[in-house]
């Protein structure tokens, strides 16, 4: 195989490009390092991918970059560059979200649409769905996202699926659950409560603690992208989730017996654009891909912790 990672430096896309080298690929990584966090901590997600010696990274937005060569004798897209967070992409900070995820996909698709690829696996998001009225969702219901991200996501996977009718670009989507895990963005629930019981500050909780998510560790979702880019159908959209569905409150006890800390809880709102609830069906991932996530949550969050442990955030 020889891959295309874009967004290779962020969370999931560089646990990706260290599985991808690890099972002998040659992996060219495109990140632009947008000042959306810290970039100290997408280099050192990237540290042990760059002593390889079949690792290129290439620093530059989609829309600038000389695609046609990269993708010359690339066998493999995963396309992951994005900008993430539900939460910010309100207001004056859409165009950024239409620019990062519905434009730079574009650009991305036109010119694999000029040359022979064998999978395009495109990271999208389980808030495509919005707040349907069944759960567990299925990716036949009709998405209905409550965020302006989720729009953006559901217009790039739009973008595949047309790519493929119109050009034969073979892509298939995934929709991830709030994946979580070591290197996760610090903006996320889970990195930021870490953090906050590490330092002995209040955890921020938004609502009432009761909302739930099909939380999948970032192991499990690599493992998910490196089947679709294997056996994927072209045009399909898959649910990736880790089958933990659980509340918020409960994600904070199973942190407290994992830090052996109890930090006071500050109430806020419900935030603008979050889902209520998430439940993943993954049967048609199980039977097309052969997924079947294999981490609790109790051992995923005993693993971001020790991560978090190790590199020096502050709150
Ligand atoms: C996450 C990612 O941030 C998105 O990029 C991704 O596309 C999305 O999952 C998805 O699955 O589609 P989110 O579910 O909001 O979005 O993930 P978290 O930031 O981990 O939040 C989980 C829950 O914790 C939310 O209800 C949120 O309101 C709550 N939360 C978050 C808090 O109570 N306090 C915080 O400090 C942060």
């Amino acid at each position: 195989m020889r891959a295309l990672v874009t967004g290779a430096a962020g969370f999931i896309g560089s646990h990706l490009v260290d599985q991808l080298l690890a099972a002998g690929a040659h992996v060219v990584g495109v990140d632009c390092f947008t000042d959306y966090y810290a970039r100290e901590l997408k280099d050192a997600n990237l540290a042990a991918a760059r002593r390889h010696d079949k690792f290129t990274l290439i620093e530059s937005r989609l829309q600038a970059a000389d695609l046609d060569n990269l993708l010359r004798d690339t066998t493999h897209v995963f396309h992951l560059a994005a900008q993430a967070g539900v939460r910010k992409s309100w207001g004056l900070d859409f165009p950024v979200y239409t620019a990062a995820n519905i434009e730079a996909t574009q650009v991305l698709l036109e010119a694999c649409a000029r040359t022979e690829l064998r999978k395009l696996v495109f990271a999208s998001s389980s808030s495509v769905y919005g707040a349907v009225s069944e759960t567990p969702m299925r990716e036949t219901h009709r998405p209905q996202p409550v965020s302006p991200y989720g729009v953006s996501k559901l217009a790039a996977e739009h973008l595949c699926y047309l790519y493929w009718v119109a050009h034969r670009v073979p892509t298939v989507s995934l929709r991830y659950f709030t994946v979580y895990g070591p290197r996760q963005r610090p903006d996320m629930a889970f990195n930021r409560f870490l953090r906050a019981m590490i330092a002995g500050s209040p955890v921020t909780l938004y609502g009432d603690g009761e909302q739930t998510r099909d939380f999948t560790f970032v192991g499990d979702a690599v493992s998910a992208a490196i089947a679709a880019a294997d056996r994927g159908k072209p045009g399909s959209v898959y649910n990736i989730g880790g089958g933990a569905q659980v509340s918020v409150n409960r994600v904070l006890e199973v942190m407290a017996a994992c830090t052996g800390t109890r930090s006071r809880v500050e109430r806020h709102p419900a935030q603008k654009g979050d889902v209520r609830d998430t439940h993943a069906d993954t049967t048609e991932a199980r039977r097309a891909l052969g997924f079947a996530p294999a981490t609790s949550l109790e051992a995923g969050i005993d693993a971001e912790h020790q991560w978090i442990s190790s590199v020096v955030t502050p709150v």
